[in-house]
């Protein structure tokens, strides 16, 4: 049977039929389709984490552990793997509950952000819990050209210390990072509008998560440009909204677009994932 591709209700994010993630041979299909789309879906197969870091390792070298990220989280045996979910065992969280329920692309507070994540949907909520895909290319070619001016050559800063802060304020049970993580928490700087590196395309590479501010900008400029930037990128259409299934497999390039995880009732309902990240070059 062949391999086929289809966008999914006219978003951006495409569905891959046919693929078997296991099998070398169709990975060639299942890259292009990657590059194409930016977001891509295989649905109704049920992945090993053998599997899925094995899938996940033929787009690049897999990230393990982070400063910004607890080994708690850590799939006990395969730490290429980080565990999403609400689940305990012996009243331990056995991995993150909350995390990435805000704008964001994976990793970009790092010098070399992660090139792309995998996740895959080991059991989801009957309600909730969707994730949301804005596609930055589309975002940046639609902008006003005098917005595009003032963003040419420019550079944001990203740090993840700003969210952490913010979700430990707010009461998260996630474990704490160390104190020697909490120092790794540097910021870096990357280009507002970023190209591809395999594709070519120009993307916009800001979000309002790890995003602090613009160079050569004071706070209140800095500000209003970001918050106009991030307006427009998140209009209806360039979103995709993801409703998971259990079996679902969902591979986004965070170098073209940012993503946004849902809440649902965690006192009713588990959602528990796993996830693999790929390493990525240097922004330009
Ligand atoms: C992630 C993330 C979103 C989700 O894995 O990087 O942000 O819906 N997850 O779980
Ligand atoms: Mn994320």
């Amino acid at each position: 049977m062949g391999i086929d591709v289809r966008r999914i209700d006219g978003s951006f994010a495409g569905e891959v039929l046919g693929a078997d993630l296991e099998r070398e041979a169709d990975f060639a299909a299942v890259h292009r389709a990657f590059l194409d789309h930016g977001v891509i879906v295989a649905r109704d197969r049920p992945l090993s984490p053998e599997a899925q870091i094995a899938f996940s390792a033929r787009f690049g070298p897999l990230m393990g552990r982070r400063p910004s990220m607890s080994d708690k989280a850590l799939m006990p045996g395969h730490p290429e793997i980080t565990i999403l979910s609400n689940r305990k065992r012996n009243g331990e969280a056995v991995g993150l509950a909350d995390a990435g329920r805000y704008w964001h692309s994976d990793l970009c507070f790092e010098e070399n952000p992660n090139l792309g994540t995998i996740l895959h949907a080991v059991e989801v909520p009957p309600e909730g819990g969707d994730t949301l895909f804005a596609d930055l290319a589309l975002a940046y070619e639609t902008l006003p050209d005098d917005v595009k001016r003032r963003i040419e050559g420019r550079r944001a800063a990203h740090t993840f210390a700003k969210h952490y802060r913010d979700v430990m304020a707010q009461g998260s049970k996630r474990t704490p990072l160390t104190p020697e993580q909490v120092a790794a928490l540097k910021t870096t700087w990357h280009p507002i509008v970023r190209t591809h590196p395999e594709t070519g395309r120009k993307a916009l590479y800001v979000n309002p998560g790890h995003t602090t501010c613009v160079e050569g900008m004071n706070e209140v400029e800095s500000t209003a440009l970001l918050d106009l930037l991030y307006a427009h990128s998140v209009r209806p259409e360039h979103v995709y909204r993801h409703t998971w299934r259990v079996g679902d497999t969902v591979a986004w390039d965070n170098r073209r677009v940012m993503h946004n995880a849902q809440g649902y009732d965690m006192a009713r309902y588990t959602r528990h994932m796993h996830r693999t990240c790929v390493h990525g070059d240097r922004p330009f």
